[in-house]
């Protein structure tokens, strides 16, 4: 945290190039939405947040609330000030220095942008009021050249004002900013929109600096980092990214992982102890597994594991907690909670409780939906559960019971019990020769 700062993501654009109805911020990465990264990282380094806004503003302002408190929003005059200098424009921050986030760039990190806001006690720092991130690329095209004369920052261009000689400069502007706060609200009314967009850019704030002999400092920062997202190509290579950063980080924690390429992990799931995923894994939510197995192609959502082997082609979803448990291929379980249990193939347990030392056959279902309302099966220790079996919720098997195959359970089973429930068996001798011979006849 550093208090003399403050920070302003931009998040008012629509995001044309996304294709897409909703707004550009609120596209997800690893699970979560990118504007939730940016505030996210910008948490760490101040508590005076501050988030412009503008296309579907309310539903991205609700979106954010369900995981943040203490955010400012702010709806952006849009129609007299686009651009993103008119986005900063009427927001007075409260600290001294205050950083420019864009909310497209979900794959910044706090650390490395204080680079940018940590404070420089050079001699030459007392006359820089602007610190901007520069990126030094093969081409830079799509982003605003910066123009470097002597040595100095001396303006940005952006691309569609740059003429053909500019536009072979390969020196890009990243995007993000640290300004000193007066130096940025004495500026902001000397923007102007007399360019190729009739916007007012932020950019230009680099010019105004140098005309009043104020210097920049450029900041070179890594492209892969702050690179913005403007569509689902741009998405999907920021996902690739973002995920090798979290599997980087299970792995150099001893967690041990088969083909990580394929294993998707979600931004909140935590890992721990001696744990294997298979290739193909998906775990999702916040997802907390410890010293478990996940076999090959296993799905985990909002659940705990503990000791426990699942898959592989399991499903766990959500709510479930698995403890010192084996769930085996095709087995299905939701908002369950399992104790020492075996439920080695295909089977869905559902809204159900099912206690140690308890083996459920294949192709059993828990009966929990009835068209309306969800019931509960609960199933006490050590009890058998034969193959093919129907428990019609809510039901209870007690300790020590046993269901026979093939069983459609609706009453409650008592501790020592069998129940069964299917017609007798009937043998015709010889029917199939008779039938046979009639048919062809
Ligand atoms: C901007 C920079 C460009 C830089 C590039 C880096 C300007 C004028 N240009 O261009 O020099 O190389 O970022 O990625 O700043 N936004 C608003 N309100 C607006 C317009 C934009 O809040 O009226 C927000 C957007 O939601 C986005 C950010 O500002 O988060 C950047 O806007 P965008 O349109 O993507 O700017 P670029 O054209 O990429
Ligand atoms: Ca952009």
């Amino acid at each position: 945290m550093q208090s003399n700062l403050s920070i302003i993501i931009l998040a008012a654009g629509k995001g044309t190039r996304m294709k897409s109805s909703i707004p550009k911020v609120l596209h997800k990465m690893s699970g979560k939405e990118m504007l939730y990264y940016s505030i996210e990282e910008a948490k760490k380094l101040s508590n005076d947040i501050h988030v412009v806004l503008y296309h579907q503003a309310e539903l991205v302002q609700s979106s954010m609330e369900k995981y943040f408190q203490d955010i400012q929003y702010h709806i952006q005059d849009h129609e007299k000030y686009p651009g993103t200098g008119g986005a900063v424009m009427g927001i007075t921050p409260k600290n001294e220095k205050v950083l420019v986030l864009n909310g497209d760039m979900p794959l910044i990190e706090a650390e490395e942008l204080k680079q940018l806001t940590q404070d420089d006690n050079t001699h030459q720092a007392q006359n820089q009021k602007l610190t901007m991130s520069v990126l030094n690329l093969d081409c830079a095209d799509g982003y605003g050249r910066v123009i470097i004369e002597k040595g100095k920052v001396t303006k940005i261009i952006e691309q569609k004002d740059c003429s053909s000689y500019e536009l072979d400069i390969v020196t890009a502007n990243a995007g993000i900013y640290c300004f000193d706060t007066k130096f940025l609200l004495e500026s902001l009314p000397k923007l102007s929109n007399d360019n190729a967009q009739s916007e007012y850019y932020i950019t230009d704030l680099v010019e105004i600096a140098v005309d009043s002999d104020l210097s920049i400092k450029p900041v070179v920062v890594k492209e892969e980092n702050f690179k913005g997202v403007n569509s689902k190509f741009d998405l999907a290579n920021a996902e690739v990214i973002h995920q090798n950063r979290i599997k980087t980080n299970f792995l150099k924690a001893g967690i041990t992982m088969k083909l990580p390429d394929t294993i998707y992990i979600e931004h909140g799931v935590l890992i721990e102890g001696e744990t294997i995923l298979e290739n193909g894994v998906t775990l999702l939510g916040n997802s907390k597994i410890s010293n478990s197995i996940i076999k090959t192609n296993s799905i985990v959502e909002d659940s705990i594991l503990e000791n426990s082997d699942i898959g592989p082609m399991a499903r766990i979803r959500p709510l479930s907690i698995l403890k010192d448990t084996h769930i085996g291929n095709f087995v299905e379980v939701k908002k369950s909670k399992l104790t020492g249990v075996k439920a080695g193939h295909l089977a869905y347990l559902g809204d159900s409780c099912i206690d140690e030392g308890t083996n459920v056959g294949a192709g059993t279902i828990t009966c929990n939906y009835d068209g309306i309302n969800k019931h509960k099966t609960i199933i006490g220790k050590n009890v058998f559960i034969g193959s093919d079996t129907q428990l019609v919720a809510p039901v209870t098997i007690e300790d020590n019971a046993m269901i026979a195959a093939g069983s459609t359970i609706t009453n409650d089973v008592k501790s020592g019990d069998l129940a069964l429930s299917r017609t007798k068996q009937k043998t015709i001798a010889g029917f199939f020769h008779k039938f046979f011979k009639q048919s062809k006849n």
